[in-house]
């Protein structure tokens, strides 16, 4: 495993981490996280992803558990969560959902400090924009919270270039902490965003990337040519909003050629997927999900692929994916 910095700060993070989206909680409990989380540790990984939202502050209670009972040093790992959605359990109170005021902000990090049951978090991310809030508000906020000791660093999710440059701009103005990191999703078949509109930020303001959802929700790992598989994410019926693109024709006609291309490299499509999402240099980790620790230790198989990525490599990936590349 390689350790790359966080953008310009001096974060080092594992070129590989590992995320709890959708799996903790719903798929994996506090048992299975522990061994999920040893596996990821022993393999090298530092950096573990969550949110307030995800199954509803439940996932950020699971990890805490997991790390309490693991014992790690703290300066040994990075955790991150991220604010936006609001938690479902609260209701929809006008200032708790969909925003990035300053007063949810400000309440959201002691519920996830309180749910993970740690004194710091080292990451939080804006989940989304909020065009409603001014960018302001939401930039001291969000100082506020590493001024007070909560957070250490704060970064943005799916924030476009003009959002992210304007926040940079007013912490700059001010003298705040600044974001350091975007955290967009990234794969074979959505690349635009990180390869072409955030390409003036990495200088510019040395903006750092953790990636999501590597295999695209699975898909890349090939089992939905056939279908939705049982006992996958697709089958889920609070995931049905993924259905369409997991099972889109042209874009597992893709997968078939992926398929050929991993095994002309003796690896399988996922190590493929998740390689190709490292091996550019701008992203400083590529967050992994895994329902099952074979499944993380599955992807884990992907650093050996990093340097088999040759140009003609990455040239035949570009031609197979172009026709359904967003
Ligand atoms: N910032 C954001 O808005 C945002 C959005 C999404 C995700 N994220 C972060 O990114 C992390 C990763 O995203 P993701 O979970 O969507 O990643 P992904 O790699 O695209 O999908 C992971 C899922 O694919 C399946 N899978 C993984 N490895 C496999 C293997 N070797 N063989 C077969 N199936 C395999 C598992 O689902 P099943 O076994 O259930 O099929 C697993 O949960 C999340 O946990 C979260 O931390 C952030």
């Amino acid at each position: 495993m390689q350790y790359r910095r966080l953008g310009r700060s001096g974060l080092q993070v594992s070129e590989l981490s590992l995320g709890s989206w959708v799996t903790y909680h719903n798929q994996v409990n506090v048992t299975a996280a522990r061994e999920m989380l040893a596996a990821a540790m022993d393999a090298g990984m530092n950096f573990f992803d969550n949110a307030e939202g995800y199954a509803s502050g439940k996932s950020e209670e699971v990890m805490g558990k997991a790390f309490k009972a693991l014992k790690w040093p703290r300066l040994n790992y990075i955790v991150s969560t991220k604010f936006y959605w609001g938690l479902a359990t609260e209701g929809a109170g006008i200032n708790r959902k969909n925003t990035l005021n300053r007063k949810y902000l400000s309440q959201a990090i002691d519920g996830s400090l309180a749910r993970m049951g740690l004194d710091f978090i080292d990451l939080v991310y804006c989940h989304r924009p909020d065009p409603h809030t001014p960018i302001e508000e939401t930039v001291w906020a969000m100082s506020d919270m590493i001024t007070q000791g909560k957070a250490l660093y704060w970064g943005t999710s799916e924030w476009s270039a003009g959002e992210i440059r304007a926040a940079w701009d007013i912490a700059e103005r001010h003298h705040l902490h600044k974001p350091v990191v975007e955290q967009p999703q990234y794969h074979l078949f959505h690349r635009r965003r990180v390869e072409q509109e955030y390409a003036r930020l990495y200088e510019d303001v040395g903006l750092g990337l953790t990636t999501w959802s590597p295999l695209a929700s699975g898909l890349l790992t090939g089992k939905y040519r056939k279908g939705v598989p049982k006992d996958s994410r697709g089958a889920r019926k609070d995931m049905g909003f993924l259905v369409k693109a997991l099972t889109d024709t042209a874009r597992n006609t893709a997968v078939d050629q992926l398929v050929v291309v991993a095994a002309d490299l003796g690896c399988t499509p996922a190590q493929l997927a998740i390689a190709w999402a490292a091996r550019n240099p701008r992203v400083s980790s590529v967050i992994t999900g895994a329902s099952k620790v074979s499944q993380l230790k599955d992807n884990l198989g992907a650093l050996e692929v990093i340097p088999k990525l040759t140009p003609e490599v990455l040239a035949r990936l570009d031609e197979i994916c172009q026709p359904v590349v967003a």
